[in-house]
């Protein structure tokens, strides 16, 4: 019985896949595997249990992915499952920021005992007037599932859009309008674009790239949308490009003490993901994963080990081994099975930075003595039976 722990909620639509093999348990101490959606795991102690952790969405930041790789604990994330939502949240974002909706509704609100609102209306909605999107021009850093919706929608609202990602894979490439000009550097797009929003993950090269060099470089009166994470923006300089103008409008789905309080400021609480649609989504594809992942080894949307699958397994044994990505690390497995006289029948060893995954299938069902031999292996992390 595999034993999952869920640390938010998580949709039911996800969770009614699990079959009787598994069972809901309070308890993350004893989990087998974790189902998260944002709660932190940075303090967490990790039981020896854990097998893997799915994210019920696109970031990982609140998962400490080394400490889980170090423990052979695969991560899994469900990327594009809630990209519409997101996407549809980033284009309200763009047109609260053009026409003062929030104005206008206010008003509506402070004068809604006026029996003649429908004439006074009139006279006042002068205050809330604004721009249109068509023909401005839109910068989307970052083209990954979300970032390249964001830019297909640019382009039906006319607007002339721009795109970055060093990482943009042919795939994701193909799915992007061909009107949407793919440059080379952010730098481009800081210098072009009357509105600039950010779709990349919260790493190192991406902590506060909005800062006063960068907004420095944009139009005056450039409207920035963040409903990637909050530490994408450097808060005080933010602060200062509004106060000066620099900056018309900073729209963040990641409010925090300081950005709440700035003027200009248009906060929602962390809404994108936020849709039905989307949640159902996430947790279908965690769900699936995290099954595929404990009835067959097979790993796919990991987000700290390789990506290494062979299908559902039609051998008498399986074997998965997470391993440190170290010279001679198949030869040795291999042989630890050749020692055992056992045939090996398929074999896939993937690695990805420090981690290595590998799955062998055998002609022999898989025995104690030698998970003992893999174990031995000086570099292996946890070795697994699958069958
Ligand atoms: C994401 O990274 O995909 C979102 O933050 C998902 C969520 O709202 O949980």
């Amino acid at each position: 019985m595999t034993k999952v722990n869920c640390l938010n909620p998580i949709s039911n639509l996800g969770l009614d896949r699990l079959n009787d093999n598994y069972e809901m348990t309070e308890d993350f101490a004893e989990a087998d595997v974790a189902l998260v959606r944002s709660a932190s795991m940075h303090d967490m102690d990790l039981p020896d249990s854990l097998m893997a952790v799915a994210r019920a969405g696109a970031g990982v930041n609140n998962i400490p992915l080394d400490k889980c790789a170090e423990k052979g604990v695969v991560v899994f994330n469900t990327p594009g499952a809630n990209a519409n939502g997101v996407k549809e949240l980033v284009l309200c974002g763009m047109l609260l920021a053009s026409r003062d909706i929030i104005g206008g509704n206010q008003w509506v609100a402070d004068n809604k005992a006026d029996e003649n609102i429908n004439k006074t209306m009139e006279k006042a909605k002068k205050n809330f007037a604004g721009n249109e999107l068509k023909g401005k021009k839109l910068g989307v850093i970052g083209l990954g599932a979300i970032g390249r919706l964001v830019a297909n929608i640019g382009v039906s609202m006319g607007m002339e859009v721009y795109g970055t990602d060093p990482y943009l894979s042919v795939e994701g490439a193909l799915s992007i309008k061909r009107t949407v000009h793919i440059v080379k550097t952010r730098e481009e797009i800081f210098k072009e674009c009357d509105f600039i929003t950010v779709h990349t993950p919260l790493v190192d090269d991406t902590k506060e790239m909005i800062n006063k060099d960068t907004m420095a470089m944009m139009k005056d009166g450039v409207v920035i949308l963040n409903f990637a994470r909050d530490l994408l923006v450097c808060d005080d300089d933010m602060a200062e490009a509004l106060k000066s103008g620099k900056v018309k409008k900073y729209v963040t789905d990641f409010p925090n003490a300081k950005t709440a309080n700035m003027e200009g400021v248009i906060a929602t609480p962390h809404l994108g993901a936020s849709t039905e649609e989307s949640e159902d989504n996430c947790a279908i594809m965690a769900v699936d994963q995290i099954m595929d992942f404990v009835e067959n080894g097979n790993i796919v949307n990991s987000v700290n080990y390789p990506a290494a699958t062979l299908g559902v397994c039609d051998k008498a044994g399986r074997v998965t081994i997470c391993h440190k990505n170290e010279p001679s690390m198949i030869s040795q497995l291999t042989s630890a099975v050749a020692s055992e006289g056992v045939n090996v029948a398929d074999m896939v060893d993937k690695s990805r930075g420090d981690f290595a995954y590998a799955i062998m299938d055998l002609d022999h069902e898989t025995s104690e003595a030698l998970v003992e031999k893999l174990n031995a292996v000086d570099g292996v992390i946890k070795v697994r039976v699958v069958k």
